[in-house]
C-alpha cells in the first residue's frame, strides 16, 4: 500500500511546489520514531453545537501557514489525525487551504473548514461577498463555520455583519454561524436587535488568561467556546513550573498538560504547529486526565495582563 494513501497528487492544481513528500500517519509515526501515539488517539472527538451540527473538539490552528510549505503543514495535519482547519481572511491562506482539501482524498463531509470575516468588510452587503469570495478562494460551495473575527465595536457594523452570516447560513454559504472576541456586551446586542445567538465564540484562552465569566457567558447562552492561541503561542506558559510538574506526573508534555486542561473546561481547541511530532502530541489527549485539584491549580496561574498581545475587544480593532 502507498505511503501516502491519504491524499491524490494527482487531482490538485499544477503547481511547481513540492509535494512529493511523504505525510506521516500514525502508524508510519511510530515506525519511523520508535514510539507514538496509539492510532486510536488520533480521531477528534466531535460535540454537538447548540445548532444541532457538529464540530471537531480539536482543531488545527493555521495562521501563518501560507503558500507551498503551508500547504505541505496542513496535508501532513490531516495525516496526523486533524480534521478542522481554522482559516480566515486576513490569513491569507483560504488559497492553501483550498489546495489541501483538492489534495486531500478525504470526502467533504468529514471537513471541518472554518473562515473568518474581517473587520473591513463588516457592511451588510460587503459581508456577503466577502463569504463568497472566502468559498471561491477554497473552491468550496459551503463553510462548516464562518465567524465574524473581532467585533470592533467603535466602528459599530458588527450587527450588520451578524446579519448578513444569518442571511448567508439561509443561502446555504455556511452551516454554523459564529463569532470570535466578543464580549457579553456585544453577544447581549446581538440577541437583542437580530434574535439570533451565534453558536461558537472563539476567544484567547491559555493558562495566563483563562477567561472563566466569558466562559460562563457563553456556556449559559449555549454558545460554545473555542480556545484560540491554546499554548500562549508558545510564551512563557510553556515553561510554567506548576504545569511543568503537573506534565512529569502524567509523563506528558507542558503543552499536553495544557490542551487537557483546556479541554476539561470543556473549552474546545485550535493549537497550531508546523512539526510533525507536536502535531501528533497535541492530538494524544485522550489517555491521561487531570485531578480536580490539578485542573484549579492551573486555573490560579490566571493573571489580569495575562493576554499574549494585549488585543482588548473592548477598544482593539483589526480589518
Ligand atoms: N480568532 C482570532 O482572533 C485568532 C487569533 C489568533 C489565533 N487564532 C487561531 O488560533 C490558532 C492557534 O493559535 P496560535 O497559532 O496563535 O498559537 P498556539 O497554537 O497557541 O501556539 C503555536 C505555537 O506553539 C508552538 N507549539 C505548538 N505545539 C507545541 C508543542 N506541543 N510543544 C511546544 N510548542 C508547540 C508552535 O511552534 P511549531 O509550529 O514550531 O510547533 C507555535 O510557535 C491560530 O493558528 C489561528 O488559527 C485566532
Amino acid at each position: 500500500m502507498s505511503e501516502n494513501v491519504l491524499f491524490n497528487q494527482g487531482q490538485a492544481i499544477s503547481s511547481k511546489y513540492d509535494f512529493s513528500k511523504t505525510y506521516l500517519s500514525a502508524e508510519l509515526f511510530k515506525k519511523k520514531n520508535g514510539s507514538g501515539p496509539e492510532p486510536s488517539a488520533n480521531q477528534p472527538e466531535l460535540i454537538t453545537l447548540s445548532d444541532g451540527n457538529e464540530i471537531p473538539l480539536i482543531g488545527f490552528g493555521t495562521y501563518t501557514l501560507t503558500g507551498g510549505s503551508g500547504v505541505n503543514t496542513m496535508m501532513q495535519a490531516l495525516s496526523t489525525g486533524y480534521r478542522a482547519l481554522d482559516s480566515a481572511v486576513n490569513y491569507e491562506n483560504e488559497g492553501a487551504v483550498g489546495e489541501v482539501i483538492r489534495r486531500s482524498s478525504l470526502k467533504r463531509e468529514d471537513l471541518f473548514i472554518t473562515s473568518k470575516l474581517p473587520g473591513r468588510h463588516q457592511k451588510f452587503d460587503e459581508a456577503i461577498t466577502t463569504i463568497q469570495e472566502s468559498l471561491f478562494r477554497m473552491h468550496l460551495d459551503y463553510f462548516d463555520l464562518y465567524l465574524i473575527h473581532w467585533p470592533n465595536p467603535l466602528e459599530n457594523h458588527y450587527v450588520e455583519a451578524w446579519q448578513a452570516l444569518i442571511e448567508a447560513q439561509k443561502m446555504g454559504l455556511i452551516r454554523s454561524i459564529g463569532v470570535s472576541n466578543f464580549l457579553p456586551e456585544h453577544l447581549e446586542r446581538l440577541e437583542k436587535e437580530t434574535g439570533v445567538l451565534p453558536v461558537v465564540n472563539q476567544i484567547e484562552l491559555h493558562p495566563y488568561w483563562s477567561q472563566p465569566e466569558q466562559r460562563k457567558f457563553d456556556k449559559e447562552h449555549g454558545i460554545f467556546t473555542q480556545a484560540w492561541s491554546p499554548l500562549g503561542r508558545a510564551n512563557a506558559v510553556l515553561h510554567d513550573e506548576i504545569i511543568k510538574k503537573i506534565a512529569e506526573t502524567h509523563h506528558k508534555s507542558i503543552a499536553q498538560v495544557i490542551l487537557r486542561w483546556e479541554l476539561q473546561l470543556g473549552v474546545g481547541v485550535i493549537p497550531k504547529s508546523s512539526s510533525t511530532k507536536r502535531q501528533f502530541e497535541n492530538l494524544d489527549l485522550f489517555n491521561f486526565e487531570l485531578s480536580d485539584e490539578e485542573i484549579s491549580s492551573i486555573s490560579a496561574l490566571d493573571k489580569p495582563d495575562g493576554r499574549t498581545n494585549n488585543q482588548n475587544p473592548a477598544v482593539y480593532q483589526e480589518f
